[in-house]
């Protein structure tokens, strides 16, 4: 739930964010605000919603708010977990989209996968309970992410046929495929199972969803299912629609690299972010805290953190020694406060301590606290400290770009044009998440699709291989691509965007993406997003631009010849009157000199060909 403050119920006792318990009366009520719970004596009219609940009044933060976006909507979240669950199992996908019109303004789709499937004990919730999922907690590049996607199409299902979603479903090598129906109990947020039947396999595994509900055909979806073929090429894709069949093959059967999951960047958190870290921290202590918790801190990193920060206590002056005072002082974590602080010596005394050292060997003692028993101004230090230290970039084989020979082949397959351009940057960073961008651009289109003329530019959207169809205008590519001088290389422009047969295709990838809302269709215009947006396409734009300048050059030279060659015979002619030289031999010099100027016209046309 967004916003500033959320209200809980409250009975009994309760846990305090950080451990402490305490007593509230029934009728008490519970506010969440800006991370601290506080107690409210308010009347009894106020109570907890359920998320189902809530999303049923709102369905259209889903997606679902008229009946082709919800055709679309439930197309497109069944196809991405698709997609997900077979690249994380690594399995070369084969999805089966069977879309039927069963009514007028009803339609029944059906998406079937090779996947790993998913277990019976855990397809209930999986596709019952709203926010269950698994890759919310993970800062990893995949589609869904939320834990909403397949739970929202199921609940608009029932909501507008008062039917079940049907599942099949059968895990790798399992000798039982399990069959649910299964709607979703509203106001509890729990899977209601009207039937489970459990059938003989042989070797089938995989998933299949099947749901009914209100919608209307509209070529979004035919275009989503064709995109999204587009930047997973790796996927064998049939499309059924009312008996009509369209197979998209493979172009390769190389699955993209698995990204691998990673842990936040200390530049992208926030403050309340770190103080959940520490609630659910299982280190000890704050050097094993940030060093396990982050990406990029080592144990060197985590002290010059803590250093900054000031944490740390002052040692108490006196003649004992470094030893004795440990010893005496921190017991059993003696040692472990020596290994930190590494260059002090154990019998030098305290009042011939170095400032360095005394400062080094202070650190190392805030080094072995426990995270947990931070003060708030404590963690407010930590986290000022964490922003100012130099840390490393994040790593980036947490993302999985295509292989440009990959998408150029499949870009060809769509699109028939006169020349490709793909550039892939190197990874960037928006609030400690790991980014990067892909595009293309596709210039001179002869031919798209057959019959649909595409007049002016076509924008393609993506985000971690997935299109983005709705909200063209509200999103990071577009502003970007509107913030392009195109004249500038040779592309003709009205107002902001490009105003030729030309497709722009921009693959957004990153461990987190900014979706503007729930819907999932507009990147937020991070400064950050935006400028590796417009390097990508200025690159890109760059490339077809030298194609431009030599089809210029080529088709110069080719009117100079005609035009020459136009007057060959008559100049031949008159030639011949005023020289008494033949005529024919006139005609075969002056071919001659037209024909000089031929291979640089063939050379141009060579490349521009190749
Ligand atoms: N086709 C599928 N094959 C295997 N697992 C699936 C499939 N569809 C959904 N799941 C599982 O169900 C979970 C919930 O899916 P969903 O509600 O779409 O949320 P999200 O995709 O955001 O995690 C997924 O995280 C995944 O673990
Ligand atoms: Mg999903």
């Amino acid at each position: 739930m967004r916003g500033a403050a959320a209200l809980g119920f409250a009975s009994g006792e309760l846990k305090k964010p950080g451990g402490r318990r305490f007593k509230s009366g029934p009728g008490d009520y519970l506010l969440f605000f800006q991370n601290n719970y506080m107690l409210l004596d308010i009347s009894e009219k106020i109570k907890e919603i359920s998320i189902s609940e809530f999303f049923e009044k709102n369905r259209h933060l889903l997606g679902y708010e008229n009946p082709s976006k919800a055709f679309y909507t439930v197309v497109k979240e069944l196809v991405d977990n698709s997609i997900d669950a077979c690249l994380e199992a690594r399995i070369l996908p084969e999805i089966y989209v069977k879309v039927k019109k069963v009514d007028e303004d009803r339609i029944r789709v059906r998406v079937e996968d090779n996947g790993p499937g998913i277990s019976p004990k855990k397809l209930p919730i999986a596709f019952g309970k709203f926010l269950v999922g698994s890759k919310f907690h993970k800062l990893k590049q995949s589609i869904g992410s939320q834990g909403i996607g397949a739970k929202g199409a199921i609940l608009y299902s029932q909501l507008t046929t008062n039917k079940p979603a049907k599942i099949w479903s059968a895990t790798i090598n399992s000798k039982e495929i399990h069959y649910f129906e299964l709607m979703i109990d509203v106001l509890k947020n729990e899977p209601l199972i009207l039937k489970h039947e459990v059938k003989e396999n042989k070797d089938w595994h995989g998933t299949i969803v099947e749901l009914e509900f209100e919608g209307r055909y509209t070529s979004k979806v035919d275009e989503y299912l064709e995109l999204i073929w587009l930047v997973n090429p790796y996927v064998k894709l049939i499309y059924e629609k009312d008996g009509e069949k369209k197979v998209y093959e493979r172009v390769t059967n190389n699955l993209p690299q698995l990204p691998k999951e990673i842990k936040p960047h200390p530049y992208g958190i926030e403050i309340g972010i770190l103080k959940r870290l520490i609630l659910q921290t299982k280190s000890k202590t704050l050097i094993e805290f940030l060093t396990n918790e982050f990406s990029r801190i080592g144990k060197d990193t985590a002290k010059k953190i803590i250093r900054l920060s000031k944490i740390y206590e002052e040692i108490e002056i006196s003649d004992k020694s470094v030893e004795e005072y440990l010893k005496e002082k921190f017991k059993e974590n003696f040692e472990k406060i020596i290994k930190i602080a590494e260059n002090v010596e154990l019998n030098k005394k305290l009042n011939e301590l170095s400032n360095e050292e005394k400062i080094s060997l202070e650190v190392a003692i805030a080094s072995i606290k426990n995270p947990k028993e931070l003060k708030n101004e404590e963690i407010e230090k930590l986290f000022k400290a964490m922003q100012k230290v130099k840390i490393r970039a994040p790593p980036t084989d947490c993302l999985s770009p295509i292989d440009e020979k990959y998408l150029i082949q499949a870009i060809k397959k769509i699109f028939k044009a006169e020349a490709y351009s793909v550039v892939t940057r190197k990874p960037s960073v928006y609030r400690g998440f790991p980014f990067q961008v892909q595009a293309a651009i596709v210039y001179g289109l002869k031919e798209f699709k057959g019959d649909e003329e595409i007049q002016n530019v076509k924008i393609l959207r993506f985000a971690n291989h997935t299109p983005l169809l709705y909200n063209l205008y509200d999103c990071a590519i577009t502003k970007a691509i509107m913030q392009i001088n195109w004249n500038s290389y040779g592309i003709s422009q009205s107002g902001n965007l490009p105003n030729e047969p030309i497709v722009i295709i921009v693959d957004f990838l990153s461990v987190w993406i900014p979706f503007k809302s729930e819907g999932k269709q507009a990147i937020a215009e991070y400064p950050e997003i935006i400028k590796e947006i417009k390097l990508a396409l200025q690159e890109a734009a760059r490339k077809i631009y030298r194609y431009i300048l030599k089809k210029r050059k080529y088709e110069l030279l080719k009117e100079k010849r005609n035009i020459f060659e136009r007057y060959i015979p008559e100049v031949a002619k008159e030639l011949s009157k005023v020289t008494n030289e033949k005529e024919e031999i006139l005609l075969k010099k002056l071919k001659e000199i037209a024909d000089k100027k031929v291979p640089e016209l063939f050379k141009i046309e060579k490349e521009i060909k190749s």
